[in-house]
């Protein structure tokens, strides 16, 4: 049999080159060796998200996304995190074996509380229990599956160990390995996309490369990375650029070295980097970005194979939360 992978993405706005090279290619890629779950994570993503017609169209945006970028529903299940509710009932049964320390630990809760104290808030304020309890729901996103290996980027690791903890306390308290303990897989060398000003590509700092951006505003976006002060003449560090570094994601290997050689020697100004890389970005980007528009538009194609992917993944889900509940006493 073959092991299992599995990931979610939150559908919290529009997915960017990060999500992309971090989560998306990893993921497919291991379709080839793994049998595959990958889903929405919609209640996830309630948890910030309060308004409906911002999180509609955003999970429609994710789901289109997956395929356009060749994930194939006859091979993974695919499904939304919302339309399998054995999710929930395993996350109750496991908030019984999940400390409250194990959750105060947790780095997305842990940086809210700082911010609060910084500000000299409540350390309360503004805090759901949503945000609080998030490593569990995740943790029964993933047991549910009998997962063996989750693929996400290194911001998503502490989670997976929480995982692991968690089904290791329901195995150790049964005396028997009733639940899969997951392992994470980080792809090194993309470990970290950056955005447009250097720091890590993420929504919350506003420095996407969005991944289905028409043509236009892609080039835009490019050309409004920032750059030092260097001149036309002089020679440049490739490694230090971030034009570099995104260049090297979806340049070919002797692109990547010719490109380098240019910037050495000097003569290269940062407009003409940027040139570069955006050609090859739209080079890669264009036919998906044709797939995706077709497939969001489609919208009850994509909502049938939701509804068949959720219909796969309920009676996996129904059979571990009945061996769950067996062992537990509760039958
Ligand atoms: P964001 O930081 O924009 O809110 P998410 O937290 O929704 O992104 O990330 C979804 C997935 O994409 C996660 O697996 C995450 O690790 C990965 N990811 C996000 N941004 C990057 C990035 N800049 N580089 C690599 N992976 C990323
Ligand atoms: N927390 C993940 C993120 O922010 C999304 C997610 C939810 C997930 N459930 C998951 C990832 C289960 C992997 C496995 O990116």
């Amino acid at each position: 049999m073959k092991k299992i992978s599995l990931t979610g993405i939150k559908p919290t706005g529009s997915l960017h080159i990060g999500n992309y090279f971090g989560a998306i290619k990893p993921a497919l890629d291991l379709t080839k060796e793994y049998d595959a779950r990958y889903f929405i994570a919609d209640y996830h993503a309630l948890n910030t998200v309060k308004d409906p017609a911002e999180l509609e169209p955003s999970i429609r945006e994710v789901a289109a996304g997956w395929l356009a970028s060749g994930l194939d529903p006859e091979r993974v299940i695919f499904y939304r995190q919302s339309s399998v509710p054995e999710v929930f009932e395993l996350t109750v049964m496991l908030m019984a074996f999940t400390s409250k320390g194990l959750l105060n630990r947790a780095h997305a809760y842990k940086a809210a509380v700082q911010e609060n104290l910084d500000k000299k808030n409540d350390p309360d304020a503004g805090i759901n229990m949503g945000l609080f309890t998030y490593p569990a729901l995740m943790a029964a996103d993933i047991i549910l599956f009998d997962s063996d290996v989750v693929p996400v980027g290194k911001d998503q690791v502490q989670h997976i160990e929480m995982a692991q903890d968690i089904a290791q306390s329901v195995n150790a308290n049964y005396k028997k390995n009733i639940l899969k303990v997951p392992q994470a897989v980080v792809t090194e060398n993309v470990a970290i996309v950056p955005g447009l000003d250097g720091r890590k590509m993420s929504k919350s700092y506003n420095n996407t490369i969005p991944l289905f951006t028409p043509e236009n505003h892609l080039r835009k976006l490019i050309m409004r990375i920032v750059t030092n002060s260097q001149c036309v003449d002089e020679p440049k560090d490739p490694e230090g650029s971030q034009i570099f570094l995104l260049y090297k994601l979806f340049a070919s290997k002797g692109e990547q070295d010719a490109l380098a050689a240019r910037y050495r020697a000097g003569g290269m100004g940062w407009g003409e980097a940027k040139e570069e890389l955006f050609r090859v970005v739209n080079r890669e980007l264009a036919p998906l970005r044709e797939r995706f528009n077709a497939i969001y538009a489609d919208r009850s194609g994509l909502d049938r194979i939701l509804a068949a992917g959720a219909e796969k993944a309920r009676s996996i889900a129904a059979a571990t939360v009945k061996r769950f509940r067996k062992t537990a006493g509760i039958d």
